[in-house]
């Protein structure tokens, strides 16, 4: 039996992923900010509501198929678009883009990723989401919306919960740098994870190919990725630059890191088509809200509008058929798949697929849902 065998579900990942990574590089994924209350509130949001399952329902076939972006996904739940990923594993995102293709799902590509964006595109046919930094460099902000133009991605996701880094002080204790720095404190967390620095140091060179060319932060100077936020985005970035975004790109458009109402009901006037409703995975603003609590005010301030995303804290399907039933189009998450990642490459990422596939698939029947269309309030009760 593998050790992926073994795995069943995303908490064995983390639990295989802490045990195969030096703990600077599992700590930067599985840390948060400040206390880490909100990241532990993104996963506990969901245990205060409870599912009332129908029976009866001849569920022999279901559909689980959604409609996003333009583009079909045959499951509800995407990948996030998050940062450095072949630190975690050499695979990095040609891993992850190939897991989401075997799903028909889309997988997200983030500024910070260790493969340029047309890379990234040519992977696969299946949906694809560059994510934006807005950097002060106005050239690079351009180089990088041109560059999602001509490798012909799905949608634009411009992060707005970046303006400074967070706190993060698993990452302060750990000296943790991208890319990574060996200091006296840390060397014996890479010397006892051999396979790891093997892999690092002799695989494919490190770098943030979609940045290079612009910043020398972040690919050959250390940098912590907080630093990297406070010192390298643009703070002055408002409603009217996004606006100009949007337009500039001229596809499908999202704001991810939303969490007021007011602000839900902003993203539409400047053109955008979805919203993730996210704190960054309590990455950013220790004390915010869970994207789940948030959820239902404001799908039912804008829900009629433009299609909003529930991303954060979901390991289990249950989580997801929740915040459907609140009336998410769909779902996202980032640790689900890095954990993944970081234990077994890519055939982590697609195990963690097919676990959440097959949740999916045996939650749907236990509900006694055919359709996504017949998830609603009706099926929620808070406790
Ligand atoms: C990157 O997006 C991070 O949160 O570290």
């Amino acid at each position: 039996m593998s050790a992926l065998d073994r795995v069943h579900n995303i908490d064995d990942f983390r639990a295989l992923a802490k045990r195969r990574l030096p703990w600077p590089v599992f700590d930067y994924i599985d840390g948060a900010a400040d206390d880490e209350l909100t990241r532990r509130r993104n996963r506990r949001a969901y245990d205060d509501c409870d599912l009332v399952p129908r029976v009866l329902a001849g569920v022999a076939d279901i559909d689980m198929s959604v409609t996003l972006f333009g583009r079909q996904l045959a499951m509800p739940l995407f990948l996030s678009p998050t940062a450095l990923q072949r630190l975690f594993h050499w695979q990095g995102e040609r891993a992850v883009a190939r897991a989401a293709a075997k799903f028909g799902t889309m997988a997200g590509l983030s500024s910070l990723a260790t493969v340029s964006i047309a890379d990234f595109a040519a992977l696969s046919d299946a949906p694809k989401m560059f994510q934006l930094y807005v950097h002060k460099d106005e050239g690079l902000n351009r180089a990088m919306v041109d560059a999602a133009k001509e490798a012909r991605m799905d949608v634009i996701a411009l992060t707005v919960d970046t303006i400074v880094g967070g706190n993060r002080e698993r990452c302060l204790r750990s000296g943790f740098t991208s890319p990574p720095r060996l200091t006296p404190s840390s060397m014996l967390s890479y010397a006892i994870k051999p396979r790891w620095t093997l892999d690092y140091l002799l695989r494919e060179r490190f770098s943030l190919p979609n940045l290079e060319a612009y910043v020398a932060a972040g690919s050959s100077v250390p940098a912590s990725v907080a630093d990297y936020f406070t010192t390298m985005l643009d703070q002055s970035l408002d409603w009217k630059r996004a606006e100009s975004i949007a337009k500039y790109w001229g596809g499908h458009f999202c704001l991810k890191g939303v969490m007021a109402v007011e602000d839900a009901r902003r993203a539409i006037d400047i053109g955008a088509s979805a919203i993730m409703v996210s704190n960054h995975g309590g990455r950013q603003l220790d004390g915010s809200r869970a994207p789940f609590d948030a959820l239902s005010e404001i799908v039912d301030a804008v829900g009629d509008k433009i299609d909003v995303i529930c991303d954060g804290g979901i390991t289990r399907a249950s989580h997801i058929l929740k915040a459907l039933s609140v009336g998410a189009k769909a779902c996202s998450g980032g640790r689900l798949y890095l954990y993944a990642l970081a234990a077994a490459g890519e055939a982590g990422v697609t195990r963690a697929l097919h676990l959440l596939h097959a949740e999916l698939v045996r939650d749907m029947k236990l509900m006694g849902a055919r359709t996504i269309a017949d998830l609603n309030r009706d099926n929620l009760r808070w406790r």
